[in-house]
């Protein structure tokens, strides 16, 4: 009989499983029986932008976390899957920080290439999923959204590929309650023009912080105040932008710090991070963990030590991403395909131990991505997936740490070189603070955004 295999969810994480497989699929190979279960009516994951927040149509949490107006965080180049180049997509270099929809798009772009879509089954989530010892197989409960109807199958293989970035980390500070203004979590952050003219606190010192507090800027926020946990993101902010230590309480509309300074503020973004969250999963296959390089309790940063026939992916802090979900599906799919055999329980858990250990001594930004290019290499390595060079991408990833430092307004104007093509991309037609307008149209377009505007 055929292996069966489920994918829980159908984000670029488990497209990538899914490709993974449809090239062995074309390569010759038999493949198992795959389905993968997607709740959103559409592929994409958060790349699939929803104005919806709190609950979708059907009752079920909304998924997305992204805004409009989103434009990448890191150069395109760091990302690009090896077997599908930017240039390919798109029949031209594009600039290196597209907006969200473009992103989208080429994401897209590989998987309708492919043909997977055969595999999706939209508009239905995954409920539970439990292991039956006797059976050695994993019963899969889900939910279809538009009959309303419960069922369940049976698999060999489940692969979670539900992301990480989507259950938010809500903290508690004393006044909160009484606040007389939006209080709101990223996740829930859709469009920064309701922030036009307001004095802003956000809450966390990390990416959401940053990249919501400079695009509220970029439409109009009065002045933006970070209030931090650990320590300051410490970039050369312009004058409205302040960095403060952390918010100790609310009284009215004045939150007060841990320095003993206070401010007025009209609306608050908790930039506070998300929650590794599986409410399906029956509680020993649970993956408990936060959001770090090297999550505990897997081998490979993949395989559930608990139960390897358990897959994660993307379950890792992010620097490289759809490139290093890639090398993840790649080696699972070898695994599964019995084409590379995994250790005993004991050297799984070792390994796992030595990495985890590994990422504890990891300094600063420069040696995360060292480890993570490590991480890469040593998945990459014993499959097919085609050669890519992971440190030229680390050397990218550096000068992006650089170009941060010295302009924080302005890094998203710098262009880079494909590691795939050898092509430096294009400047951009507009400088970012000035690019309002982030449709995939606007973008792709060669004329500056005035020149459009006043014709
Ligand atoms: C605000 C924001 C901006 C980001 N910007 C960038 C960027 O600029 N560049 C970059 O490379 N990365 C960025 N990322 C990182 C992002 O994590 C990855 O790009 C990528 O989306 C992760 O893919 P994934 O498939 O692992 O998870 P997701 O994209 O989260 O996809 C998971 C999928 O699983 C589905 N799902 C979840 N639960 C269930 C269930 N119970 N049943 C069925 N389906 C389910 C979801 O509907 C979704 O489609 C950003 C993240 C955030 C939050
Ligand atoms: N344009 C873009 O591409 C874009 C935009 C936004 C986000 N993203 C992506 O989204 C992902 C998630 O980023 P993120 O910033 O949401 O999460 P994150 O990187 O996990 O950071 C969480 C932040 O919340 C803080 N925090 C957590 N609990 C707190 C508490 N109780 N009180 C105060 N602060 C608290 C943390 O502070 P400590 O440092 O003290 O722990 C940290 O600064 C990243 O992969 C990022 O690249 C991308």
């Amino acid at each position: 009989m055929k292996l069966r295999v489920a994918i829980l969810g159908a984000g670029p994480s488990g497209l990538a499983q899914l490709r993974a497989f449809q090239s062995a699929r074309q390569a010759g190979a038999d493949i198992p029986e795959i389905v993968c279960y997607e709740k959103q009516s559409n592929w994409g994951g958060l790349w699939n932008y929803t104005w919806r927040t709190g609950l979708d149509a059907h009752g079920e949490p909304v998924h997305g976390s992204m805004y409009r107006y989103l434009w990448s965080n890191g150069p395109k180049e760091c990302l690009e899957f090896a077997d599908y180049s930017f240039e390919e997509h798109f029949g031209r270099p594009i600039p290196s920080y597209p907006p969200r929809a473009v992103l989208h798009d080429y994401i897209m772009g590989r998987v309708e290439k492919s043909d997977v879509r055969q595999y999706i089954r939209f508009n239905t989530a995954v409920h539970q999923v439990v292991y039956n010892d006797e059976a050695a197989t994993f019963s899969v409960t889900v939910r279809d959204l538009e009959k309303n109807e419960l069922s369940t199958a049976e698999f060999d293989h489940v692969i979670v590929a539900t992301g990480h970035f989507s259950t938010p980390n809500m903290p508690y500070f004393e006044g909160l309650e009484l606040f007389p203004g939006r209080v709101l979590h990223a996740h829930d952050f859709r469009d920064a023009c309701e922030f036009e003219g307001k004095n802003l606190l956000m809450i966390g010192s990390s990416y959401s912080a940053e990249d919501i507090g400079t695009q509220c800027h970029k439409y109009g926020a009065k002045s933006v105040t970070f209030s931090y946990r650990t320590k300051p993101m410490g970039f050369d902010w312009p004058e409205s932008f302040a960095e403060v230590p952390l918010l100790t309480k609310l009284d009215g509309k004045t939150a007060h710090f841990k320095d003993g300074t206070s401010k007025e503020v009209d609306a608050i973004i908790m930039c506070t991070g998300y929650q590794h969250h599986f409410p399906f999963l029956s509680d020993d296959l649970k993956l408990n963990t936060h959001n770090r390089l090297y999550p505990e309790g897997l081998f490979k940063g993949i395989f559930s030590l608990a139960n390897p026939k358990l897959i994660f992916l993307g379950m890792q802090d992010q620097y490289y991403t759809f490139n290093m979900f890639d090398a993840q599906a790649w080696y699972a799919r070898d695994v599964m395909l019995g084409r590379i055999a995994l250790p005993d329980a004991g050297a799984m858990a070792a390994d796992s131990r030595d990495w985890v250990a590994r990422e504890e001594v990891v300094a600063d930004p420069l040696e995360a991505i060292d480890f993570q290019a490590a991480y890469i290499l040593d998945l990459v390595q014993p499959t097919d997936y085609p050669p890519f060079d992971v440190l030229g991408v680390a050397t990218i990833f550096k000068e992006w740490e650089t170009h941060k430092e010295a302009d924080i307004l302005g890094y998203r104007n710098k262009s880079y070189r494909s590691t795939l093509t050898g092509t430096l991309a294009p400047v951009h037609h507009t400088p970012w603070m000035e690019a309002l307008d982030d449709s995939l149209e606007t973008f792709l377009n060669d004329a500056p955004q005035d020149e459009r505007n006043v014709a």
